[in-house]
């Protein structure tokens, strides 16, 4: 078979398992499995596969067929200016989070050094890429997940970067100030979780995705450590009621803003020490 029969059997076998991009992804994990770039693959459209490279494709081709994300079948992601480790220990890093990172990045200007703490780092997405593009700050990151700690631990390896990683709940025993806590959390209601695309419910972790009122401790408890801004992922539906809990919190500065897509996936708030020491 050729490298263009091979694809086009691939994009109809994902196709009729109902994977959206199936074309998109068929390239992707053609390239992958026979190391060639997703251009090669037309360039090369007449190459003959070999039946060995054929089992590789086809094992990467049965699981997404299966619904497996993207990325974890990939084992790996792009995520702002890095190229994370993704499998089932974690949560795959989402684009609404990089406009996250870029608030955070926009909040730290000015400040010398800061002080940054990623509260449920996941695969390490946020922690890692303020690393990255502050050198200057010193970057703790938490998780309860200890797959994902090992994950996010892996990452900072690969990608040479020096981070504290603490196993804990929320911020339980992390030492501040900080100029900035960003937390990601679990959004989604119990309830919810029917209405989530199949490949989310199945394959993601649920730890990362069911709502167990972080949102709210987290607000309570970032106070006594902070110095700085509070910035929090939040569901597209559900900015209001965040904005509504820090106000009610005494955060100053409180607002929502939006993800690339217009929808309303971030929200900022300031606590002073020197506005809230009596
Ligand atoms: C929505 S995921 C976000 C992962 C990553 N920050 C990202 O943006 O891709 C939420 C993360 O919070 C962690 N988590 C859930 N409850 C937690 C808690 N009580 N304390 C610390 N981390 C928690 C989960 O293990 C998961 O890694």
């Amino acid at each position: 078979m050729t490298l263009a029969e091979v694809l086009a059997g691939a994009t109809a076998y994902l196709a009729a398992r109902g994977v959206e991009s199936s074309r998109l992804d068929a390239e992707r994990l053609l390239a992958r499995g026979l190391g060639v770039t997703r251009l090669e693959l037309y360039t090369q459209h007449d190459r003959p596969v070999t039946e060995a490279e054929r089992d590789v494709v086809r094992e990467l081709v049965r699981r997404r067929g299966a619904r497996e994300p993207l990325a974890y079948v990939l084992g790996d992601w792009d995520f702002r200016h890095l190229t994370l480790k993704t499998d089932g220990r974690a949560l795959v890093p989402r684009p609404e989070t990089e406009t996250v990172v870029e608030r955070c990045l926009a909040l730290l200007e000015g400040i010398d050094a800061p002080r940054v703490v990623d509260v449920g780092t996941g695969s390490g997405a946020i922690a890692l890429s303020i690393a990255h593009e502050r050198p200057d700050a010193e970057v703790v990151a938490t998780d309860v997940s200890p797959d994902a700690l090992a994950l996010a631990r892996e990452n900072a390896a690969e990608n040479g970067l020096d981070l504290v990683f603490v196993e804990t709940d929320l911020l339980d025993g992390v030492g501040g100030p900080f100029q900035l806590v960003v937390s990601n959390p679990p959004y989604v209601l119990e309830a919810e979780l029917d209405g989530l695309d199949d490949e989310v419910r199945t394959f993601e972790p649920r730890a990362a995705l069911v709502d167990r009122g972080q949102t709210a401790r987290l607000a309570e408890q970032a106070r006594s450590v902070l110095d700085g801004w509070l910035v929090l992922e939040v569901h597209e539906h559900r900015a209001g009621e965040v904005r509504d809990l820090l106000l009610a919190a005494g955060y100053a500065a409180v607002s929502i803003g939006l993800d690339l897509a217009g929808r309303q996936r971030v929200v900022e708030a300031q606590w002073l020490q020197i506005s809230n020491t009596p």
